[in-house]
């Protein structure tokens, strides 16, 4: 950043700004100053008060104590639309595009340009989508629906309408996390030509490395605290680390060695067409078992059809010997098997129903058997089980009884991952355990993984975090275009070999 820039006041700040909800202090006396033509990440755990800050910005929340500055003078958002007039652009995770819409109309809703006769000028509508994207140097159609486009070209266009508003500052919460590598590279490719043109950036992100490639300086919230804001050249991921956890870190990657036992899974020739084909693997009781490959390569597909969520249309499944019907989930857990599915917002929870529920909802027959009176359900034992998980998963909340809905994301992932733990199941799917949690929650998630993998539990472990993968799986199962494409043992994988097999470059390990 030129001297010139600094001197200026920033363009987006809050300035001790303090906000509860309830009993629960999300903010106590944070200053974050965005300037223009920087990158800057906010960090924290689980909780901490990040999406509580970007909201804050975007003029959804107000501050209890505080101010909210742009270009250095205090101003009061009554609502979104009054920190979209100040320039704010706030992008979400989940964008929100009107899926019937084409591209260019999303962007230009409201404000299309008119003809002469007060009609939607639709060639000059294009035209100008079409610059904008030039501009971001992304090739997508302007004409073309939004209904079907990836999550990454979804905020492409929200990035594009933004900039179609003048937007001087772009926030974006956790942009990445459900993205391909690919889509991180041009995400970030048009993240750096805002930034030369001088937009303000607020960027979060869980994965560390992502702060370090892009990022410039870093806020670190913990608690709701403010720890400080510091130039990301002079920190180790370490010392990232320190100051978002308040202490040094275990391994996080603390793999047990285990002797595997009897076969847990089994899956022979299994195929859904269009989807996967002749997939077969095995997973023994101790064992944890990575699926890895490309968003897009059929891995969820499988732990789809093996739970029994889609129907397949060949092969077998088997666990503990026994086999299951096709496409029944409650067949599926009552022999054993339990799956944490990835997309745990929409598949894992129900919002308005308190932590302790949603948490013992898996365990409904045990907690009946446990009481020994029949169909009643003990509140007290419910709540005793929720107890030990939250805190055996670091949960942040205020009460057992508050809604999933206030949790922060990261803590509602925790929720869904307690939820399917508690049911001791002898086949565990997690479908990318730690998206979206933090770097010590991610070291606990690893720890518990381990430990249960140790007690007998079969583990397969679906991620995209290739570092995960080699650090916790004692194989590794690499699915190419709806096939196994390779068998990696422990000792062998590398993320260079996983990524040639993924990318089918293979040539290691048992071709399929
Ligand atoms: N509307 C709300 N009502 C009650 N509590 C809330 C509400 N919104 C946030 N909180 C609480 O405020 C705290 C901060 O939440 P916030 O969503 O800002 O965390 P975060 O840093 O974004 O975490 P994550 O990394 O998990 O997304 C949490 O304890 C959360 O439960
Ligand atoms: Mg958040």
């Amino acid at each position: 950043m030129s001297a010139a820039a600094r001197s200026a006041p920033p363009t987006l700040a809050l300035v001790n700004v303090s906000k509860s909800f309830g009993a629960v202090r999300a903010l106590r006396d944070v200053t974050l100053e965005l300037h223009a033509g920087e990158v800057h990440a906010l960090a924290g755990e689980n909780g901490a008060g990040k999406s509580t800050v970007v909201k804050t910005f975007a003029g959804v929340h107000r501050p209890d104590g505080g101010e909210v500055r742009v270009d250095g003078e205090p101003v009061t958002f009554g609502g979104p639309a009054d920190a979209q007039q100040a320039g704010v652009a706030v992008i979400y995770q989940e964008p929100t595009l009107f899926p019937d819409l084409s591209v260019a109309e999303n962007i230009f809703m409201g404000r299309q340009p008119r003809s002469a006769l007060r009609r939607i000028d639709r060639r000059t509508m294009h035209e100008r989508t079409a610059a904008l994207f030039e501009r971001l140097g992304v090739a997508l159609d302007p004409q073309q629906p939004a209904r079907g486009l990836s999550i990454a070209d979804q905020q492409v266009v929200e990035i594009a309408k933004a900039i179609s508003r003048d937007a001087r500052v772009l926030i974006m919460d956790e942009p990445t996390a459900a993205l391909t590598g690919q889509e991180v590279a041009r995400l970030f490719a048009v993240t750096r030509t805002l930034q030369e043109q001088g937009c303000a950036i607020l960027f979060i992100s869980h994965r560390l490395e992502e702060i370090f490639e892009l990022c410039q300086r870093v806020t670190t919230l913990r608690d709701g605290g403010y720890i400080g804001t510091d130039p990301v050249a002079g920190l180790t991921p370490d010392d990232l680390v320190r100051r978002m956890v308040g202490r040094d870190l275990d391994a996080l990657y603390p793999k047990q060695d285990v002797t595997p036992g009897d076969v847990a899974l089994k899956v022979d020739r299994l195929t859904r067409e269009g989807a996967f084909t002749d997939v077969s693997f095995e997973v023994r009781r101790g064992e944890i078992v990575a699926l890895a490959g490309l968003v897009g390569a059929g891995r969820s597909e499988v732990a789809r059809a093996i739970f029994g969520v889609d129907r397949w249309d060949a092969g077998l499944v088997e666990i503990a010997g026994s086999r299951l019907p096709v496409g029944s989930p409650t067949a599926a857990m009552a022999a054993g098997l339990a799956l944490v599915p990835e997309d745990r917002r929409q598949q894992g929870l129900v919002m308005d129903m308190s932590i302790e529920r949603n948490m013992g909802l898996t365990q409904l027959r045990s907690l009946r058997r446990e009481t020994g009176r029949g169909p009643l359900i003990s509140r007290t034992v419910e709540r005793d089980r929720a107890r030990d998980w939250a805190l055996r998963l670091q949960l942040k909340y205020a009460r057992l009884t508050d809604t999933v809905g206030v949790l922060s994301g990261g803590n509602q992932q925790k929720v869904v991952l307690a939820k399917w733990l508690a049911t001791e199941p002898t086949v565990l799917i997690v479908d990318e355990p730690t998206r979206g949690i933090d770097v010590g929650t991610k070291a606990e998630v690893h720890r518990l993984l381990s430990e249960l993998a140790a007690q007998d539990l079969a583990v397969l472990m679906i991620s995209s975090d290739l570092p995960e993968v080699i650090g916790m799986a004692d194989r590794v199962l690499v699915m190419h275009e709806g096939r196994l494409a390779a068998e990696i043992p422990r000792a062998q994988a590398t993320e260079e070999s996983v990524m040639a097999a993924a990318t089918g470059r293979a040539g290691t390990g048992k071709a399929a």
